[in-house]
């Protein structure tokens, strides 16, 4: 059986709908995912979300070990977290980083980013949308490797 994509969010996704809409849109984490089964093709995937770094860490291990591709909303972990850099690195499948926002068109603090270097590509600024783009871009890189 052929792996799975996962698709890891990382803090404060699970409020998407209602946080800050004018800048992350109306759709739940759960529209998405809903969103994202109809697209998946032959695709399994694996949809999660978590508020904690060490689990999203954990996860972004496992992906590596089992999934195809993992693509990754790390939410403000991005501008933060040297761990998930280190694990990240340590992740020899294809990551894409995605975003809804675009956050170089945000505030300075957000321009940090320690994800970008790792990541194959990046998606960012067309709000839910992004997710299926993102699911596109994994399925290409998954034909292109079978
Ligand atoms: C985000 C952008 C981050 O800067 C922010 O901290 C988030 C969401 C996005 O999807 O646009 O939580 O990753």
């Amino acid at each position: 059986m052929s792996k799975p994509i996962y698709i890891l969010n990382g803090p404060n996704l699970n409020l998407l709908g209602t946080r800050e809409p004018e800048i992350y849109g109306t759709s739940t984490l759960s529209d998405i995912e809903t969103g994202l089964l109809r697209l998946s093709a032959n695709n399994a995937l694996v949809f999660r979300q978590t508020n904690h770094e060490g689990v999203l860490i954990d996860w972004v291990q496992e992906s590596a070990e089992k999934g195809a591709v993992l693509i990754l909303n790390p939410g403000a972990f991005t501008h933060t977290s040297i761990a998930l850099h280190d694990a990240l690195k340590a992740c020899a499948i294809p990551i894409i980083e995605l975003h809804l926002s675009n956050p170089e068109a945000r505030e300075a603090f957000r321009h940090v980013n320690f994800v970008a270097p790792i990541a194959q590509g990046r998606i960012a600024g067309f709000g839910a949308y992004g997710y299926e783009l993102a699911l596109k871009a994994a399925q290409r890189l998954i034909l292109q490797e079978g």
